[in-house]
């Protein structure tokens, strides 16, 4: 297994204090986080509803990290640009909302972000093999979109596996997220499996030592 990997972590803000995310964003940058995963969810495309752009912009004024924007949106080609003006760095919509994943790949790269797809857990992962070529990052969701909090899915592993295998079989430079469930434990095991970076709310924001859980992810 490849663990000499450099991890990035990504802590979804969906789990902090919002009435202090000044000091929320302050204590996991300095606790190590390399990326903020912003959780956008429209209340039509998954059961919930959370924030969009004017949110986006607030953290960007707070943060000159990687903002990695997990738009969980009926129409995410229709609103990438408003969370690229907003500060987004990276657009990841999910393959199951377009009609044309490359036409959707074109027209966000067009915005000036980084690009990326995420599958829900029932979806196959071999989808996305003939599209890596033109992704920055492969999301998968090792819960059903829409809440933080929820149990990992072991079944995601072996999604991460094939496509650790087709991305390094092909040369490709796309990265692997994975976003639910994710605690030291799930983490050893999707860091095993091949990801780049892993996506943690619970774990991150709600515990006593952003830095300690930080760490305890990565390592
Ligand atoms: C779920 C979101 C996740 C979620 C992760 O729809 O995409 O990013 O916030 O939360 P935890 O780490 O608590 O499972
Ligand atoms: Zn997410």
């Amino acid at each position: 297994m490849n663990n000499s990997r450099n991890i990035l972590i990504a802590p979804s803000v969906l789990a902090a204090d919002f009435a202090r995310l000044r000091d929320e964003l302050a204590r996991v940058e300095k606790g190590g986080a390399e990326w903020l995963h912003l959780d956008v969810m429209d209340a039509h495309f998954v059961p919930n509803l959370t924030f969009g752009p004017f949110i986006v912009e607030a953290i960007r004024s707070l943060s000159d990290r990687l903002l990695d924007t997990h738009l969980m949106i009926t129409d995410p080609v229709g609103y990438a640009k408003r969370f690229v003006d907003a500060g987004s760095d990276l657009i990841t919509f999910h393959i199951e909302a377009v009609e044309d994943p490359v036409d959707a790949i074109r027209s966000i790269k067009d915005t000036g972000a980084q690009v990326g797809i995420s599958i829900k857990p029932a979806t196959r992962v071999d989808v996305l093999f003939p599209l890596l070529s033109e992704l920055d990052l492969v999301l998968i969701m090792s819960v059903e979109p829409g809440f933080g909090g929820q149990r990992f899915m072991p079944d995601s592993l072996d999604k991460i596996r094939a496509l650790r295998n087709e991305i390094d079989r092909c040369g490709h430079r796309t990265l692997i997220q994975v976003d639910g469930g994710i605690n030291p434990e799930t983490a050893k095991l999707v860091r095993e499996a091949g990801v780049d970076v892993i996506v943690a709310g619970t774990a991150v924001f709600r515990a006593d030592d952003p830095a300690q859980a930080i760490a305890a992810l990565r390592e």
